[in-house]
């Protein structure tokens, strides 16, 4: 029998925490992701012996050697594994020139056997990196970051089905539809306005026809935004910058702070918190996104939600599957 409490677990929504009754509905991005990974695991299991041994093949280009990088790419290249994703690392030093740079990607860009090309960033480079020629550099059909001016403009367009939606957003969305809260005629309110987060965030939210206001460093007024927003989308950050009695009763906040605080308490000395003030913010909103194990594992997903989605395109104009 499917009972609420099934539900909410299929739907990786859950009410309580350690036993203990929150106000808030956890929306937990751990569960909603293995359930997205798992669909693609039999989605690239279908691909492999419909088009004899065929694979999506993804290439991830990274400058550098930053920790927080490479901690990013070893997720991204686990779960690819677990899917059947042939990824491949790319790792270029520091000392890597621009011109360096592009002629990998250009490579990659010409090679038929890989369907998604990401260029980690920050990039850590000792060279002066023109960081949106690089990313402008990557073939708009294999963008699976949906970081090009292409992709982005196709999704400020709205042309949401003809491009790639940068996966953090796409994450977040998935988040938002398990809460069952439908984004129509709802006032959307995104912090930031990133190229990577806040600006697609905005575009998507609004194509799904949502009312939306887009808050940045120069708004003056933030808690009385905030405090409007049916759905609240933060990427500012900043460790905690969003209280709790700021969120309007009831409201979807989905947080995608990644930022590591002091703790003595902890063996490492820090903890990893998100934009939002989480324990205040658990008492007034409907739906709470925790940090870490909300946006986070989401981003990772998309990203091979992507790169099969590109496989598949792939495979529609070369159905020989080469
Ligand atoms: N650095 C942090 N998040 C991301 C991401 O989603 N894509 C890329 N390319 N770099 C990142």
């Amino acid at each position: 029998m499917l009972t609420l409490a099934s539900l909410s677990l299929r739907l990786g929504v859950s009410g309580c925490r350690g036993g203990r009754r929150s106000i808030a509905t956890v929306v937990s991005g751990n569960k909603t992701s293995r359930l997205v990974r798992e669909r693609l695991a039999l989605e690239v299991e279908r691909m492999r012996s419909r088009f004899s041994g065929f694979r999506p093949a993804l290439v991830v280009l990274q400058v550098g050697d930053r920790d927080d990088s490479n901690l990013y790419i070893s997720s991204k290249l686990k779960a690819a594994a677990q899917i059947g994703i042939d990824a491949r690392h790319v790792r270029l030093p520091s000392s890597a020139t621009q011109d360096e740079v592009l002629q990998n990607i250009l490579s990659v860009n010409e090679n038929p056997f890989v369907h998604g090309l990401i260029v980690q960033l920050p990039l850590d480079s000792v060279n002066p990196m023109d960081s949106e020629l690089i990313t402008n550099a990557v073939s708009p059909d294999k963008d699976v970051d949906g970081l090009s001016c292409i992709n982005a403009g196709k999704l400020s367009r709205g042309d949401l089905k003809n491009c790639f939606i940068p996966c953090t957003p796409n994450g977040c969305m998935e988040l938002i539809r398990q809460t069952g809260v439908s984004v129509a005629g709802k006032h959307a309110v995104v912090i930031g306005r990133s190229k990577i987060v806040g600006a697609p965030m905005h575009d998507l939210l609004l194509w799904n026809h949502a009312t939306v206001t887009s808050c940045h460093s120069k708004t003056t007024d933030l808690p009385e935004q905030v405090g409007r927003a049916d759905i609240l989308v933060v990427g500012a950050g900043r460790a905690e910058m969003v209280r709790g009695d700021w969120v309007k009763e009831g409201a979807v906040v989905i947080d995608c702070g990644i930022n590591h605080v002091p703790d003595e308490t902890k063996a490492s000395g820090k903890r990893v918190v998100g934009d939002v003030h989480y324990a205040s913010a658990n008492e007034r909103a409907g739906f709470i996104t925790p940090v870490p194990g909300g946006v986070g594992p989401m981003t990772v997903a998309m990203l091979m939600e992507n790169t099969v989605l590109s496989a598949q395109r792939f495979l529609l104009k070369n159905p020989a599957g080469r």
